[in-house]
């Protein structure tokens, strides 16, 4: 169990006041706050050993390099995958996902399917459209239900034909012989539902195709393990694990990657360049050209360091809690309609809503009048968000540093704000029997 109110003290942007009140920050699925640690080994990059990677033969650039490189020895620790060859720094979770997608595109042809679900944040979804424009390859989607999970346990009366499982059986009316690509996110930005991860990677396995995990809001939240998941490729962001803006990670399994044509090309990516052509890099070089983020990848380190001195156990089940008193809370309110699963086990740390029928951008104009930081919007998942029936949602997203007492007080603002507002409400149940919206 973590103790949430001594893990605050190391963050000192918690201090401050908003409107003259405490900041309640709970918009931690868009960016998370960072630690002292985080911003001190940052600045100690900047002010002691700053210096280009890979390049020069001074002790700076050797200092630089040696922390540039332990960066990506951490992270492949911190998720099992096999060595740091297997783990490139990128902007972002986007820029992961738009590697594999613009390598991987060289691969497909026409009639050739990539498999996603409907409720992919964007950078799950466009790169895939732009490479099924360019190759002729077909987009599918595993669907979603009413409780805002994968339809992956509904036709159990049709598996007596088989040994498989009716998920397995669900899974493989979309994962079919075409399937080249299957590439969903872990835990939705919206619904907070995680995924069956694993079972979707061994539906795809079993006819080979190539699977890519978007794991922006699963890798900071609970323990992720690459080996254990069988994936092909998984992409997060620093920034959103305690991290500084700027690197994202891609894992790539070690033979796919050295199979796969670089995205971006210039210096560091190469071994050799004459005026006819190039030869790459060995991994991860391969697949990061130009001078990279160093103090990110320097302040990356020392998120990893921190959570792994807390523990994901200890963050996982903190984040529960509070998930389960949100839920409890939010139902307690009239007009309140919750999205994604209502067991919180079944989801991770974030809760989206909508009240009354009111704008999310008013829900959380009224929040933050009250120092509280929340997400209303589309939250980068439009596709999910017409599914649902609405322009968007008011979203609270949680992690290692908010207490229940900054719950409480978040019901509490919300509650006063459902008073405020008349229009006819739509409940969290109207909502889950209207599967016909889906
Ligand atoms: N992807 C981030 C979010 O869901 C920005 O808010």
């Amino acid at each position: 169990m973590l103790n949430a109110e001594r893990i605050r003290e190391d963050f000192p942007i918690l201090k401050r006041k908003v409107y003259g009140k405490p900041l309640v920050y709970l918009d931690n699925a868009a960016t998370t706050q960072k630690p002292r640690q985080v911003i001190q080994a940052t600045n100690d990059y900047y002010e002691t050993y700053n210096s280009n990677v890979h390049r020069a033969v001074h002790r700076l650039s050797q200092e630089a390099t040696a922390a540039y490189d332990e960066a990506h020895e951490k992270v492949a620790g911190f998720i099992g995958a096999e060595c740091m060859e297997e783990v490139v720094f990128t902007k972002n979770t986007t820029e992961s996902i738009n590697l594999v997608a613009s390598s991987l595109s060289q691969q497909l042809q026409k009639g050739d399917e990539i498999v996603l679900t409907q409720m992919e944040h964007h950078s799950n979804i466009v790169p895939w459209q732009q490479a099924a424009k360019r190759t002729g390859a077909k987009l599918r989607f595993l669907e979603i239900d009413g409780n805002g999970e994968l339809k992956l346990q509904h036709n159990s009366a049709t598996s007596g034909m088989c040994n498989r499982t009716s998920s397995d059986l669900q899974l493989r009316q979309t994962i079919g012989k075409k399937t080249k690509i299957v590439a969903f996110t872990h835990v939705s930005n919206v619904l907070g539902t995680i995924n069956p991860a694993k079972e979707i990677i061994a539906a795809a396995k079993e006819i080979g195709a190539v699977t890519v995990v978007d794991a922006a809001q699963s890798v900071p939240h609970m323990p992720v393990n690459v080996k254990e998941l069988g994936c092909d490729f998984l992409a997060f962001s620093a920034h959103k694990m305690l991290g500084p803006t700027g690197v994202g990670v891609l894992y790539g399994k070690r033979e796919l990657l050295e199979g796969m044509e670089p995205f971006l090309y210039g210096g560091d990516m190469i071994s050799e360049v004459s005026l006819e052509g190039a030869k790459w890099n060995e991994l991860p070089w391969k697949f990061e050209a130009g001078t990279p983020n160093m103090a990110g990848a320097v302040g990356l380190t020392a998120a990893v360091d921190y959570l792994q001195k807390v523990g994901m156990e200890n963050v996982w089940e903190h984040e529960i809690l509070l998930t389960k008193l949100a839920l409890k809370r939010l139902q307690e309110i009239e007009g309140v309609a919750v999205y994604g699963p209502k067991d919180a086990a079944k989801r991770s740390g974030l809760v989206a809503f909508n009240l009354n029928g009111a704008h999310p951008h008013d829900v959380s104009a009224f929040l933050d009048a009250a120092g509280i930081a929340v997400r209303g919007g589309h939250h980068c998942a439009m596709p999910l968000a017409r599914l649902l029936g609405t322009a968007g949602s008011t979203r609270a997203s949680f992690y290692l540093y908010n207490t229940t007492q900054e719950i409480e007080k978040f019901a509490e603002a919300l509650g006063k704000i459902a008073a405020k507002l008349k229009k006819p409400a739509q409940t969290a149940e109207s909502w889950a029997k209207s599967d016909n919206r889906l």
